[in-house]
């Protein structure tokens, strides 16, 4: 999918700092299917890593490794972020330390509004919850009006979803439903993040709101998150990434800047396997 907008213009200068997340010799097996078989990566301060390969390579898993999901614990290996091996540690423990992610299959409570789904990523930085009634009452609604504007300031304009914030989530197009993710994500207050597929069936307008939206996260001083960012959509991975690491069956093939990936051998011949035309030396 050809962009209108060229990679030198959306990049601004930026620092890349010391490796943030570091993934080292992780294993994964599911009953016969070995999901990781041994994959180590970095991640540095910063930067928009992405992460590719064909369906079915390992993508996915190795993201529920790194955010704690459970069942996905790795059989071998470390997951050590700033410098803390958080390999077992539970989700909302890494969420406490700036982790935070969106779904490859859309996980919003679909009965519920836009704002109080954006609220559920906030809750990990309020002392008191948003259910707390009777002598903390006071103390809770002035903390729950605190946060409420914050992230209809921040986060709803960030995502420009700030029309919809009162309206039920399911009921919603799914454009604006992918960029719910991304903004209940963002709530959290997160260093990190994780993306799964954002672009994944959005139509070319709605894939530049997107990689806008990902790269002020990236880029605007008030998030400067550091982003792994998981995608199919290969105009946008060789647009807006720093560095690449693809890859295939549960290895790692290939890991650099997006030109070199582009060339690799090794990464071509992945994707010609996979599909008869390579989308990934098109552009
Ligand atoms: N919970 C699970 N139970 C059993 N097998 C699983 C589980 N999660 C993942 N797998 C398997 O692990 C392998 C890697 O899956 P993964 O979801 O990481 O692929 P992916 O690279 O994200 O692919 P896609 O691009 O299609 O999303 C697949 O064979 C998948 O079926
Ligand atoms: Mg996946």
């Amino acid at each position: 999918m050809a962009l209108e907008w060229k990679r030198e213009e959306l990049r601004v200068e930026k620092e890349i700092g010391e490796p943030i997340l570091v993934v080292e010799d992780v294993m994964k097996a599911f009953g016969g299917v070995q999901a990781l078989n041994g994959v180590s990566f970095e991640v540095r301060k910063g930067e928009i890593l992405s992460l590719i390969g064909p369906n079915g390579a390992g993508k996915s898993v190795v993201l529920n490794c790194i955010n704690g999901l459970p069942g996905y614990r790795p059989d071998s290996g470390r997951i050590i972020f700033e410098g803390r091996d958080i390999t077992k540690w539970p989700p909302h423990k890494r969420a406490q330390v700036g982790i935070s992610r969106t779904f490859q299959k859309i996980e919003l409570f679909g009965g519920m509004t836009v704002l109080d789904n954006a609220k559920l990523g906030r809750h990990i930085k309020m002392k008191t919850g948003w259910w707390d009634g009777g002598i903390y009452w006071l103390k809770a609604s002035k903390e729950e009006a605190k946060h409420r504007k914050w992230i209809e300031e921040k986060v709803f304009e960030t995502c420009e979803i700030e029309i919809y914030r009162h309206r039920t989530a399911g009921m919603l197009p799914y454009g604006v439903q992918k960029r719910i993710e991304l903004a209940r994500a963002l709530a959290m207050g997160p260093t990190f993040l994780l993306l799964d597929e954002p672009m994944a069936g959005l139509n070319l307008e709605e894939v530049e709101d997107m990689t806008r939206f990902i790269l002020d996260a990236n880029e605007e001083k008030e998030w400067q998150c550091t982003i792994l960012l998981v995608e199919h959509d290969m105009g946008v991975v060789m647009d807006i990434s720093d560095r690449v690491v693809v890859f295939d069956w549960g290895e790692k093939i290939a890991d650099g800047v997006p030109e070199e990936v582009q060339n690799n051998p090794r990464v071509i011949r992945a994707y010609l396997g996979e599909v008869e035309e390579t989308y990934i030396t098109r552009r």
